[in-house]
């Protein structure tokens, strides 16, 4: 079934239809979802919501442009969360240049902070970073050394996403990979092996077409499956079950 390994079902834009929707989920071939914090007042909503959906699991961690709400204690009350059950990953994490929120002094010192979180803590991580390609690259390679994770809605080179898949990371596609003029992403999902892809929506974020610029949701992934299945040559079945196993693998899930 669609593993959907990057998702904010916390976002108003759910309010209305949040349980319903989630409750189709299954007969829509949607099987587990990773429901991913972004701000600092998100964090216990998002671990909260998915002890109430059984193939839910919880990311907590700070965008980067929400890291102007990160201080000593901040940081101290959103490790206490870690504590609860189903929190299996740090994130989502790392550096925004295009909207540029923080400065990248401070982005880059709550990343590395995280990132030391995710080693101290033994979970994977998943990486957010929008127009900061070099400087991700250059602290990934310096503090995140053994660790697992994913890099988020890939928007970079496939020479890079080569490279992170050599480092063993998972590059993350989205709907994005649906647009016609997603040439770079299209042609990274051809070179790089399957088994280095997972499947994410960024719900409410980023629909794949025929539903570009509405509200997202997990089981329009079927979309982005067989987009990735036609530019490789795959059937979608194979498509969704190998990224369903990198899921499992990459969170430690077990069926
Ligand atoms: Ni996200």
């Amino acid at each position: 079934m669609i593993f959907d390994t990057h998702a904010h079902y916390d976002d108003e834009q759910f309010d209305e239809d949040r349980r319903e929707l989630l409750h189709s989920m299954a007969e829509n071939g949607v099987g587990r979802i990773v429901n991913v914090s972004a701000s600092y007042a998100s964090c216990a909503r998002v671990v909260d919501m998915v002890q109430e959906y059984p193939f839910m699991y919880a990311a907590v961690g700070i965008h980067p442009d929400e890291v102007g709400d990160l201080n000593e204690e901040t940081f101290a009350r959103m490790k206490e969360l870690f504590l609860r059950d189903k929190v299996v990953a740090v994130g989502e994490i790392g550096l925004d240049y295009y909207w540029d929120n923080e400065s990248h002094a401070i982005q880059k010192k709550w990343f590395i902070r995280q990132l030391e979180l995710a080693r101290e803590l033994a979970l994977p991580v998943l990486i957010h970073s929008r127009e900061a390609a070099a400087d991700t690259m250059d602290i990934m390679k310096e503090y995140g050394g053994g660790l697992k994770g994913v890099i988020h809605c890939y928007s970079y080179s496939r020479e890079m996403a080569k490279e992170y898949v050599k480092m063993g990371f998972y590059i993350g596609v989205g709907g994005v990979v649906t647009f016609k003029n997603a040439r770079k992403l299209k042609e990274t999902v051809e070179e790089i092996p399957l088994e280095a892809i997972v499947l994410e929506t960024d719900c409410p974020y980023l629909a794949p077409v025929p539903f570009r610029g509405k509200r997202n949701h997990s089981a329009y992934i079927r979309y982005v499956a067989e987009e990735i299945a036609g530019l490789k040559g795959l059937t979608y079945e194979k498509v969704v079950a190998q990224t369903e196993m990198n899921a499992e693998k990459l969170y430690g899930i077990v069926r």
